[in-house]
């Protein structure tokens, strides 16, 4: 489970792309905001969810993501902090934001800065099974040049 947070262009979706990417999907990546769920045929399925519209968090319970998760997928979820006390501790927390100063540098004065800027991503894990994971993946985004601390 990734609870993915960070205002509107901050990159969720385009993680997800990739992600699905990487994992052997073909075909779009949307975020689901109105579908609230869509799953990929990837390896392992990627289950991902929007709770940017969600009204009360009974909805997303009501999405079978549990069924989902049982089965092996892996949940992606935008806005994931709203619903993060739905999911429990057993997640990677990842915050993403624009770094507006370089935004500013390369974007135009106004408007593009989302799109063109570098992202700042603080991943944190929650639950062991997490802190394992995020230890092999500072690892593996140092090893491809990324400035991971
Ligand atoms: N790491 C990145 N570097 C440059 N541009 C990015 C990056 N991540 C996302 N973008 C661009 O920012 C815009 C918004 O991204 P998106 O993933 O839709 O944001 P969100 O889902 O958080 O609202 C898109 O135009 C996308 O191409
Ligand atoms: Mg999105």
């Amino acid at each position: 489970m990734l609870l993915l947070s960070g205002g509107l262009g901050a990159g969720k979706t385009t993680l997800t792309k990739g992600l699905v990417a990487a994992l052997g999907a073909v075909g779009e990546v949307t975020s689901p905001t109105f579908t609230l769920l869509r799953t990929y045929a990837t390896e392992p399925v990627v289950a991902h969810v929007d709770c940017w519209r969600l009204e009360q968090l009974g909805e997303v319970a009501d999405l079978g993501l549990d069924e989902l998760l049982d089965d092996g997928a892996v949940a992606v979820v935008e806005w994931g902090e709203a619903a993060e006390q739905l999911f429990g501790e057993d997640a990677l927390h990842v915050v993403m934001d624009v770094a507006k100063d370089v935004g500013d540098a390369q974007g135009d004065a106004q408007g593009d800065d989302a799109a063109r800027g570098v992202r700042v991503v603080t991943v944190t894990a929650g639950g062991p099974s997490w802190a394992a994971r995020l230890a092999r993946l500072v690892d593996r985004a140092l090893a491809e040049g990324l400035d991971a601390r």
